[in-house]
């Protein structure tokens, strides 16, 4: 059987990458029950942001309740590691991901192998993605005792590695240097890269893009339609954070504004609002960002489809 479904409980290695606010007990039930893993991002279903971790944890624990009414199968919940988490929004998420039995914790960030033994001991399944995937940080993960890493390439869309790597070659190295099963992220859009990627070692996918282009997503339709638009050579990397992110983006005012002033020395530019560029379809308030695979989707189609071409790609 492959490893990633028998350690996640599911039948298909497919798991929707949490992606904030375009989340939601909808998008990830869609996917859990087609046989995947959904996963709820950061202010996943939310309408507005919530100013305290309280808050947040406590509007969590009614979007987790909401995915339960929609399917019985496993899901999951992004959460920041130590380093990422000044503010505690995701300790204070996590403990009500413990009180409502949520199984999986997706985390992202900076590997904290005491964290990570607490994660364990509370009895969650540990899905890892390195916000700075390298040979070294996976083997500390796998040491930590993470059940699944994540090899992100420089392929993907959101806040992509800013180093130059590419998810077939990131996903070759890392799953040549551990034990445990690794998904590849970034590019992951079609049965061919899927396949291409469980050729390098990949046991399974950690997709975004793909699945903001499904039926159940509730980015904007504009927002799909901006992404299904745009050829690959029309799309614009730009540096955000003093260097410390990249973004891949259809080519609209923002991301304009944004590769100017970095043309100009500024790494810290304006990204402008992903809640209205991604989720309210309004592309001059903020970026919309993909993979740089995302002109290789073709079309808008449910969950269910998504996630049986994916599986093919790893023989499931
Ligand atoms: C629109 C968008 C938003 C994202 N937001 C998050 C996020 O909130 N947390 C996170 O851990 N990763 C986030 N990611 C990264 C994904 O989890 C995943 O690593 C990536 O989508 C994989 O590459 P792909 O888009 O080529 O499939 C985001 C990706 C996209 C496309």
């Amino acid at each position: 059987m492959n490893r990633v479904c028998e350690i996640l409980g599911i039948t298909k290695p497919v798991v929707q990458a949490p992606m904030t606010w375009i989340t939601s007990p909808e998008l990830v039930a869609a996917v859990s029950n087609a046989g995947g893993l959904g996963i709820l991002g950061f202010n996943a279903g939310f309408e507005t942001g919530k100013a305290t971790p309280e808050e947040t944890a406590e509007e969590m624990r009614k979007v987790i309740r909401k995915t339960r009414e929609l399917t019985d199968k496993p899901f999951g919940m992004n959460v920041m590691t130590s380093a990422f988490d000044g503010a505690g929004f995701s300790r204070a998420t996590i403990e009500v991901c413990k009180e409502e039995g949520v199984p999986v914790l997706a985390a992202i960030g900076a590997i904290d192998a005491d964290q990570i033994h607490e994660w364990k001991d509370a009895g969650f399944k540990v899905v890892y993605r390195d916000m700075y995937p390298t040979v070294a940080s996976a083997k500390a993960a796998e040491a930590a005792g993470v059940d699944i890493l994540v090899a992100t390439g420089c392929d993907e869309g959101g806040g992509m590695p800013v180093e130059a790597t590419g998810t077939m070659v990131k996903t070759a190295l890392i799953a040549e240097a551990v034990g445990i099963p690794v998904l590849a992220a970034g590019g992951i859009v079609n049965e061919a890269m899927a396949k291409a990627s469980a050729c390098v070692g990949a046991e399974g996918a950690y997709a975004g893009t793909r699945f903001v282009l499904s039926k159940e997503c509730r980015a904007a339709q504009a927002t799909k339609e901006d992404i299904l638009n745009t050829s690959a050579d029309e799309l614009i990397v730009l540096t955000e954070a003093d260097g410390y992110l990249k973004w891949r983006c259809t080519p609209h005012k923002v991301a304009k504004e944004a590769i100017e002033e970095n043309n100009k020395g500024n790494m810290k530019p304006s990204t402008g609002s992903f809640f209205f560029g991604m989720l309210k379809g309004d592309m001059d308030a903020g970026i919309n960002t993909v993979s740089s695979a995302a002109s290789l989707i073709k079309s808008i189609d449910s969950c269910e489809d998504i996630v049986n071409e994916l599986a093919r790609g790893y023989g499931c």
